[in-house]
């Protein structure tokens, strides 16, 4: 494994604002799970896990009532959750859509143009760019013989908060560079890489539909009438294993094939053209958990300085935030999914944040944690 370090998240405090219900087609519910085994079972009705309740091992799911039904099948009590889904109006008030996120980037770029450059990391299916930020002093060179993470956000497209959190990222080292010490050092010693949107026409299709709990991107997968392939199950790592679906209308849909997807082909070429990125941060939402390999096997990362780093990090981090640190297998199992392609296939050393909890995928302003 390559040399590694970790850029910690300060002080971030998110500026989203609500005003209305969203009416959804589905409900939150809990379901009472004792374990990750348990839980990878309810997985498999076909939906996405938004929450797990460490303390009792039960999970916090958004589901129909065919697939509540199913889950009550499998033996497991099934109870509604108070629902803290809210609607955005246009714009989504102070959440940044793709295109508020394109300009605020371009300003912030040009604001510190001496420590920043934006580039653009691919064009999705529909066409969008998916937009990239580079923080170092001389951002211009490829200064190849500093360590570099890259930091990307929004996998997912109902989880706008990890591109809020992504975008604060960039603006507090921009301006806390030659203010702060060990901001100046990072940006100095360092390159630091932010891809605040991975899924742009997915956050687009979500936002334009009233916030309606989307989470894959919008590939027209044929003959059906569903859309979407789930990104953080279409790596190569197990791809089409455990806790990823091979049905097109699932929300965890693995994709046709490993690395299909333009928005996970524009990750792999990313790293392929930065060489001295060491490690890697895929911010989701929710759950304030660190997570770290494997994800698809309950066995450990083998190599003992790899899973000690994978530790200590996660540890120092949970320290730091309250969250909880785990391999990501504890928590449910999935394939395919970023960080153990990110170690796997790449060497880094790779990291799932999912940010805050109890107020689900759009948390109003000021219950960010
Ligand atoms: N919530 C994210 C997802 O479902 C992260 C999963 C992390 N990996 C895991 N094995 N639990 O894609
Ligand atoms: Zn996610």
């Amino acid at each position: 494994m390559k040399m590694k370090w970790v850029a910690v998240l300060t002080g971030v405090v998110l500026m989203a604002s609500a005003s209305a219900w969203a009416a959804p087609s589905t409900y939150l519910v809990r379901v009472d799970t004792k374990n990750n085994i348990d839980r990878t079972a309810v997985s498999r009705v076909g939906l996405a896990i938004e929450g797990v309740d460490l303390t009792d091992g039960s999970v916090t799911v958004r589901a129909t009532d065919k697939q509540i039904q199913e889950i009550g099948e499998l033996g497991f009590d099934v109870t509604p959750e108070p629902d803290f889904a809210l609607d955005f109006p246009a714009g989504m008030e102070n959440y940044h859509d793709h295109a508020e996120l394109v300009a605020a980037l371009a300003d912030v770029v040009a604001a510190y143009p001496s420590i920043l450059a934006g580039f653009s990391a691919g064009t999705t299916t529909e066409g969008r760019q998916i937009p990239g930020v580079k923080i170092s002093d001389n951002p211009g060179a490829d200064e190849t013989e500093e360590g570099a993470i890259l930091i990307a956000a929004l996998y997912h497209s109902r989880e706008p908060v990890s591109l809020e959190v992504a975008l604060d990222f960039i603006m507090y080292l921009a301006s806390n560079y030659g203010v702060d010490a060990y901001v100046t050092y990072l940006v100095d010693n360092r390159e630091i890489y932010v891809i605040p949107m991975v899924n742009p026409d997915g956050y687009v299709y979500d936002v334009e539909n009233d916030l309606d709990y989307w989470r894959k991107n919008r590939r027209d997968n044929p003959n059906t009438n569903c859309e979407g392939v789930d990104l953080n199950r279409n790596y190569s790592v197990d791809f089409g294993g455990g806790g990823a679906s091979s049905n097109p209308c699932s929300e965890t849909y693995h994709g046709p094939s490993a690395l299909s997807e333009p928005e996970t082909q524009a990750m792999a070429a990313f790293f392929d053209a930065h060489e001295n990125v060491t490690t890697a941060l895929n911010i989701h939402s929710y759950g304030r958990l660190i997570l770290y390999p494997w994800g698809n096997t309950a066995t450990p990362i083998a190599d003992a300085t790899d899973l000690a780093t994978h530790q200590a990090i996660g540890a120092a981090f949970a320290d730091l935030t309250g969250y909880d640190d785990m391999q990501s297998y504890g928590l449910y199992q999935t394939s395919g999914d970023a960080v153990d392609w990110q170690y796997g296939v790449l060497g880094l050393t790779a990291f799932t944040l999912e940010l805050t909890d109890g107020f689900g995928f759009y948390p109003p302003t000021g219950f960010f944690r």
